[in-house]
């Protein structure tokens, strides 16, 4: 039977990856302001979230997952948001078009700061200090001083996290998204790789059925949905003080909510089922993301699946697949096989870089060709189990770094040094990201042409 649940019932659970805050009354004043802050997100968003990815659970349409490993204050401006949501529109509409279905946008977003360690200390030479943990906890410097937990940096995080929202609500919705700038969204440095031709073959062939429908009388100006698209925001729901200040009753279904995001996920580091993490997650109606790494055995995920989604609904549970290239054969299929026999309702994203991290010349990168090689082995698994392949969840910017080898440029281990900012792992960038979702496209494309040839065969 389960326990009553309350937004900080958390707090009698074990929990792994917490900060050692060295003032614990700082730190419940700054809870204690943040909870009297407003809401981020609303409720009724996050329904409508919940509702676009029951679509998804149903084989009706794809999930676009992504953002930073972890945001910081450093690069906190108009013009990294900017160029990170032109990136990912330009991706959204690549898969759209392959797929010809909806896709939902989810950014890692507006709040994806903590971060979990696979250490709580980080050794350079014969010092050793307290590991980074992300902008909302402590400072990435490797000083004695920065790595001190400080409660301050949550205010900061919301704040910026508030901003970061607003300018995205504004070109989600205030024009910026509209398609008739699909030439626009081009960004400069990808203006000249081997994207760029592929890019705007597309755009003109959108642009030209924009100036059909115009002849018709559809037009953005009386088409909402030609001008204006639904953009959400997501993260690890890592940091459960900041959480749970955030946790708000929705007035109009008297449902607890998270309102630091609309979508939050489980990292794979705390996903015990009777820890602290899920203990959180199981009481708020949010759509919710789970990671799923090799450790993770079928009972175990049906254990949450139960517990995270007892009413088998569609939408509210993502299952966030990050195996590793070389392992996703091995573990993918018996997680499909136990939730198709238990007839659980999820969407199967698959996240193709955290499982394909490796250390080159002391950076930590991800190699391009093993990200492709999860994504077909992800796509290529699910069309023999007869699943849908749901959605990607990956790390990008829209800023022309260099911290993934590979690629058409062929970036490559000396190419690290130039442009590494990463505060956390290796993201894809823009040009990179736009030729996985070029591949990506022709993979549900071609997803589309076997089920037609089967409806007519
Ligand atoms: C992440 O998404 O940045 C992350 C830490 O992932 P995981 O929990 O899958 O390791
Ligand atoms: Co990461």
């Amino acid at each position: 039977m389960a326990q009553t649940w309350t937004p900080n019932s958390w707090r009698q659970k074990p929990i792994q990856q917490v900060p050692d805050y060295p003032d614990l009354a700082a730190l419940e004043t700054v809870e204690a302001r943040l909870a009297k802050y407003p809401p981020l997100v609303f409720a009724g968003e996050a329904r409508r979230l919940k509702s676009a990815l029951a679509n998804v659970a149903e084989g009706r349409g794809f999930l676009l997952q992504g953002g930073d490993c972890a945001e910081s204050f450093a690069e906190h401006g108009a013009d990294t948001i900017r160029d990170f949501f032109r990136a990912f529109l330009q991706m959204a509409v690549v898969l759209t078009f392959g797929a010809q279905q909806p896709v939902v946008k989810v950014g890692r977003i507006a709040g994806q700061f903590a971060k979990p360690r696979s250490s709580g200390v980080e050794k350079q030479g014969d010092v050793t200090l307290p590991s980074y943990r992300g902008d909302i906890i402590n400072g990435i410097e490797f000083t004695e001083e920065a790595r001190v937990p400080n409660p301050e940096r949550q205010i900061m995080a919301y704040r910026q996290s508030a901003a970061t929202l607003n300018l995205l609500r504004a070109f989600a919705m205030g024009g910026y998204a509209n398609l008739e700038n699909v030439h626009q969204w081009m960004l400069g440095f990808v203006k000249d790789s081997p994207q760029a031709e592929r890019y705007r073959k597309l755009a003109d062939r959108i642009s030209e059925t924009m100036d059909f429908m115009k002849a018709i009388g559809i037009t953005a100006e009386n088409h909402p949905s030609l001008r204006e698209t639904d953009f959400f925001t997501s993260h690890e729901a890592l940091l459960l003080g900041y959480e749970q200040a955030l946790t708000r009753v929705d007035s109009t279904s008297g449902d607890w909510y998270a309102t630091s995001g609309h979508m939050i996920w489980i990292g794979d580091r705390t996903r015990q089922p009777d820890h602290a993490h899920v203990e959180y997650c199981r009481g708020i109606k949010n759509p919710l993301g789970l990671k799923c790494g090799p450790s993770l055995t079928a009972d175990g995920l049906l254990e949450l699946i139960d517990i995270l989604n007892p009413a088998n609904e569609a939408g509210r549970l993502t299952l966030i697949c990050r195996f590793g290239h070389d392992n996703v054969a091995e573990h993918l299929p018996r997680l499909i096989r136990a939730v198709e026999r238990e007839g659980k309702k999820v969407v199967w994203s698959c996240d193709p870089m955290h499982g394909n991290t490796i250390t080159l010349n002391n950076y930590k990168t991800r190699p391009f060709e093993r990200i492709l090689s999860e994504v077909e082995s992800f796509f290529q698994i699910h069309r023999a189990e007869g699943t849908h392949p749901g959605g990607i969840h990956i790390e990008m910017t829209g800023n022309d770094v260099t911290e993934c080898t590979g690629g058409a440029r062929a970036l490559s281990g000396d190419d690290l040094a130039d442009r590494y900012h990463t505060h956390c792992d290796p993201r894809l960038n823009a040009d990179q990201a736009l030729e996985l979702a070029f591949l990506l496209a022709e993979r549900m494309k071609g997803g589309r042409d076997e089920k037609r040839m089967v409806v007519n065969g």
